[in-house]
C-alpha cells in the first residue's frame, strides 16, 4: 500500500505498524551466511578498526537513535563516545581527528545542521558514516560511507520506522566493530544476531495489543503534563517516547533519568500526574522500582511497560503492559513501539491532526 495510508486512518499507524518489515529489510542484505557484513554498503573494516573515537551527530529521533548505539558502543566495544545535537556540534569545540569515526544519523539526510556537522568533522579528518533512509540525499553525498535504512518513505512527521531501523543500522555496524576489533568470536556473534533477527518478531507481538495500548492512552488525554522515567537504555527509550508524546498530542512531556527525580522533578510530581516508566533493564530493575515507589507515594498514577519476565511483585500501578522479553540491549525494540502507539493513540483520541502536527516540518532545511 505504498502512497496511501491504506487501511489506517493516518500515516503514523501505517508507518508503525511496517516495522517488522522494514526492520527485516533493513538487516537483510547486511547479513550473509549467518554474519554480519558491511560490504554491500562499502563501510570498510579498516575505519571500524582502527578508530578510537565515536561520535554521533543529528538531530530529533535521529539523535535519540544514536543514543541508544552510544550504549552499545561502550558496552559491547569499551569505547568512548559522543553523541551531539548537530546544532550544538560545531559550536562546542568538539575533539574531533583522523581517528574519530562520525555517525550522521538522519531520515531525511537534508537536515541542514547534520549536514554542516558533518562537514565541519570532515574538515578535521574525521571519517564518517551516515544512516540514511532517502537515497542520494544530501548527507549521503557528503559522507564518505553509507548505510542505508530500508524504512520506505516515511510520511507521517513524528518519526517511527526511520527510527527503529536506524537502530536496527547502528545495531549491525556496533556488531561488525565488535567483531573486526576481536572482541565478538564467530559464537558471539551468532548470539548477538539470533537476538537481532527476533527483533521484528518480539516488535509484531506488542503491534498485536496495540488496542490494550489504546486503553492506556485514554487515560491520559486529559493530562496537561507527563514524565517518563527511567535508567540507563529504559532513559534513552524514553527520552524518544517523550518527544513522540509531545510533538503529536501537545502534552508537556519530560523524559527523566529517574535517579535524578529527587534533584529537581520530583517537586512537580503531584496527585494523579501521569507517570510512564519502562523497566527493561535487568541491572537497573530494582532501582527503577524504587523510583517508582518515591513517584508514587507523591500521588503519581504510574504506568509501567515492563519485560514480562521480570517480577513486580505485588506492587500496585494504574496499568501494567508486558513487553515481550529479549535480552536487556534489545528491548528497545518491543519498547519503542509500546510508546509510539501509545503517544498515537493520545493525539488520535485528541481528534488532532496526527500526520502533520503544528509548528513541525518533517524535513527542516533551515539552520
Ligand atoms: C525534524 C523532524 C523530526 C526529525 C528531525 C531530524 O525536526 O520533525 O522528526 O527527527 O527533523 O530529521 P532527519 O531527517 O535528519 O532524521
Amino acid at each position: 500500500t505504498r502512497g496511501g495510508k491504506g487501511k489506517y486512518p493516518f500515516y503514523m499507524e501505517k508507518e508503525i505498524m511496517e516495522q517488522p518489515d522494514a526492520l527485516r529489510a533493513t538487516m537483510q542484505s547486511r547479513v550473509v551466511n549467518g554474519k554480519i557484513d558491511l560490504s554491500a554498503d562499502g563501510v570498510p573494516d579498516e575505519i571500524l578498526k582502527d578508530c578510537e573515537r565515536v561520535c554521533v551527530v543529528a538531530c530529533g529521533t535521529a539523535m535519540h537513535a544514536g543514543l541508544v548505539a552510544k550504549a552499545l558502543v561502550q558496552s559491547k566495544l569499551g569505547m568512548h563516545m559522543n553523541v551531539e545535537y548537530a546544532s550544538e556540534f560545531m559550536y562546542s569545540d568538539p575533539v574531533i581527528d583522523e581517528k574519530t569515526l562520525v555517525l550522521a544519523i538522519s531520515q531525511s539526510g537534508e537536515t541542514i545542521d547534520t549536514l554542516e556537522a558533518l562537514k565541519y568533522a570532515r574538515k578535521k579528518g574525521a571519517k564518517s558514516v551516515a544512516v540514511i533512509n532517502v537515497k542520494g540525499s544530501s548527507i549521503a553525498r557528503e559522507s564518505d560511507y553509507v548505510m542505508y535504512t530500508v524504512a520506505g518513505p516515511e510520511i507521517a512527521v513524528a518519526s517511527t520506522k526511520a527510527y527503529t531501523t536506524q537502530l536496527m543500522a547502528l545495531f549491525l555496524l556496533v556488531g561488525r566493530m565488535a567483531k573486526v576489533r576481536g572482541i565478538f568470536d564467530d559464537a558471539t556473534e551468532k548470539a548477538y544476531l539470533d537476538s537481532l533477527t527476533k527483533a521484528p518478531d518480539k516488535m509484531q507481538e506488542v503491534l498485536d495489543q496495540k488496542h490494550d495500548i489504546h486503553k492506556i492512552a485514554r487515560e491520559m488525554l486529559d493530562a496537561k503534563d507527563a514524565f517518563m522515567i527511567g535508567r540507563g537504555l529504559d532513559y534513552s527509550i524514553l527520552l524518544e517516547g517523550a518527544l513522540k508524546l509531545k510533538e503529536i498530542s501537545y502534552i508537556h512531556t519530560e523524559a527523566y533519568a529517574s535517579g535524578e527525580l529527587k534533584h529537581g522533578t520530583i517537586a512537580l510530581i503531584t496527585e494523579n500526574t501521569p507517570v510512564v516508566a519502562t523497566v527493561t533493564q535487568s541491572k537497573l530493575k530494582e532501582k527503577e522500582l524504587s523510583n517508582i515507589r518515591e513517584v508514587q507515594s507523591r500521588g503519581a498514577s504510574v504506568v509501567v511497560f515492563v519485560k514480562e519476565d521480570f517480577d513486580l511483585a505485588d506492587a500496585e500501578y494504574a496499568d501494567v503492559f508486558e513487553l515481550p522479553a529479549m535480552e536487556d540491549e534489545f528491548m528497545v525494540f518491543p519498547a519503542s513501539a509500546a510508546l509510539q502507539l501509545l503517544a498515537y493513540y493520545v493525539s488520535m483520541d485528541k481528534g488532532l491532526d496526527v500526520d502533520k502536527p503544528r509548528n513541525l516540518a518533517k524535513v527542516v532545511t533551515v539552520e
